[in-house]
């Protein structure tokens, strides 16, 4: 059975400001993350994706797209980033990129043309509306990041809509001049041999074609982002948005069917289960992965965690693949929320479950959030919202690859500090080191290579007690029982009797404890994998 790389696979996630520099400024860059090929590849992971790298003024790090079709230069060149692809393939790595659709920067060539004038061919691009009686903006939508998401253009005399910064003003996705552009965007890069894209913010599209006030939140508190006063009744997730997704899937399925490699979609979607399956789309005609966020947010207890995963394969449409993330570059480290014990047996957790999972940059290491001394704060989400615990900057930070200066990042000061414990947490003494974090990951990776049950196979929860979630994974005679221990005591699990001949194939732990009297004995922080014995 041929099982699509995108499915028997892992992603790792790249921050390109914070991993690897070359030109020494302090910021990392495309050839830093050629040149990390190597490490990337002997982790065991088989798709990187890459958080943007386009031409921006950089009021979001990239996120605010200045041209779709080119490469900023504080990250390198269009050539630098061909010859990442090319190494990448030769070393049997997919690359996928980040497709920033909904909003462009306000310094794109499109927007400055839409605010030219009221009557410019490109006007209409954008989300442009009169004001409300007396002057107010049209209605009372609140941006992501804080704020009115409205801006008053004093030139024009209307308000345009930015869900995120004023800096990156929301395009008009019913306009089909919008979608045809944004396609040649996809084009450009499917053609020069990229393997998919993360779609950044896909439930935000389209937005309600007359723009009604959105409802209170009655869940709101003040400790809350101010984005959290409304619920984003109108302003996401219309039902518009699934057409727009099929479009892209369409798209992205005609270069397989040409026999140019299976490229993915993955759509960045923040939204309770069932709205979450629709972006599977009908038919499985959406994105192939709606990313599932569920395990970042989640409470980290036993029999919580199992109900979420049974309801999340419960709710998968048919033929619909799974998907897991831990963390990524908007929400605090996996590390920091749990403490390294539980992160490793959340990253076995991860590396274990049924679907395609996404490893955050540094997570492997165990890197906790970092604290930023105020003046060194640089998230406009923190600017603009300080104190709230919201800002991105903890959770960006440098990879530290050695004890040499600067942990090997760059030979320059880096743009955000390292981790302080960076002499001790970094690449090259974890490599060095049987029992380190790093070590985990990379025993666990090369277990889903070795064990088709861990990569496709199917799928059940054992019942277990306490503070133990566990679960089979099966794939012909290929048998595993995956044991994770939840808390700092110690546990007991008795085993069906098929398990009661297997051994342990490994440990979150240094060593492993063998079955005895068909049970297995978890030690505190302790996730186990079990396998048939020869
Ligand atoms: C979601 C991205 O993950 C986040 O980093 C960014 O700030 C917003 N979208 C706006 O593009």
């Amino acid at each position: 059975m041929t099982v699509p790389w995108w499915q028997s696979g892992v992603i790792y996630q790249i921050y390109p400001r914070s991993f690897q520099d070359t030109a020494g400024d302090g910021v990392g860059d495309l050839k830093g993350i050629t040149r990390r090929l190597g490490y990337l590849a002997e982790l065991g992971v088989d798709a990187i994706w890459i958080s943007p790298i386009y031409p921006s003024p950089m009021a979001d790090f990239g996120y605010d797209v200045s041209d779709y079709c080119g490469v900023d230069p504080r990250f390198g060149t269009l050539a630098d980033f061909d010859d990442l692809l090319a190494q990448a393939h030769a070393r049997g790595l997919k690359v996928l990129l980040d497709f920033v659709p909904n909003h462009t920067s306000n310094q794109h060539p499109w927007f400055t043309e839409s605010r030219s004038s009221r009557s410019n061919a490109k006007r209409d691009w954008y989300l442009w509306r009169d004001p409300a009686p007396g002057g107010e903006p049209p209605n009372n939508w609140i941006s992501d990041f804080g704020g009115r998401a409205w801006e008053w253009d004093e030139a024009s005399g209307q308000y345009y809509y930015h869900a995120f910064l004023k800096q990156q003003p929301d395009l008009n996705w019913r306009n089909p001049a919008v979608r045809a552009a944004m396609h040649d965007v996809l084009r450009f890069w499917f053609d020069r041999g990229v393997d998919g894209f993360r779609i950044d913010v896909l439930w935000h599209l389209v937005k309600a074609a007359d723009f009604p006030d959105n409802p209170p939140n009655p869940a709101y508190r003040p400790a809350l982002g101010e984005m959290d006063r409304l619920l984003q009744l109108h302003s996401t997730d219309q039902p518009e948005v699934h057409g727009i997704a099929a479009d892209m899937r369409t798209l992205a399925d005609d270069y397989g069917a040409a026999g140019q490699g299976e490229r993915v979609l993955i759509g960045e979607i923040y939204l309770l289960v069932e709205r979450l399956m629709r972006y599977y789309g009908e038919g499985r005609a959406g994105v192939h992965l709606p990313f599932n966020f569920q395990l970042i947010e989640a409470p980290w207890q036993a029999r919580s965690l199992a109900a979420l995963i049974a309801a999340y394969e419960a709710a998968l449409p048919p033929g619909g693949w799974p998907n897991w993330v831990l963390g990524n570059h908007d929400r605090p480290r996996v590390a920091s929320r749990l403490g390294e014990g539980q992160a490793r047996v959340a990253a076995m957790l991860l590396l274990t479950l049924r679907g395609t999972p996404t490893l955050y940059y540094g997570d492997e290491l165990g890197l906790s959030d970092v604290p930023i001394p105020p003046d060194q704060i640089q998230d406009p989400r923190e600017l603009r919202e300080p104190g709230k615990g919201l800002g991105r900057d903890p959770l960006r930070t440098p990879m530290p690859w050695d004890d040499s200066a600067h942990a090997g990042f760059s030979t320059a000061s880096p743009w955000l500090p390292l981790n302080a414990d960076w002499p001790a947490r970094n690449v090259a003494r974890q490599l060095a080191e049987p029992g380190s974090i790093l070590a985990l990951h990379r025993r666990l990776l090369a277990a889903r290579r070795a064990h088709p049950a861990l990569a496709i196979g199917d799928f059940a929860l054992r019942e277990a007690e306490g503070d133990v979630l566990a679960y089979e994974r099966r794939h012909g005679a290929d048998r595993l029982v995956v044991a994770l221990n939840l808390a700092a005591r110690p546990q007991r699990l008795a085993l069906p009797e098929w398990a009661h001949d297997c051994r342990p194939l490994l440990s979150t732990l240094a060593d492993v404890t063998p079955v005895q009297d068909g049970a297995l004995l978890l030690r505190p922080d302790e996730g186990v994998i079990l396998t048939l014995a020869d």
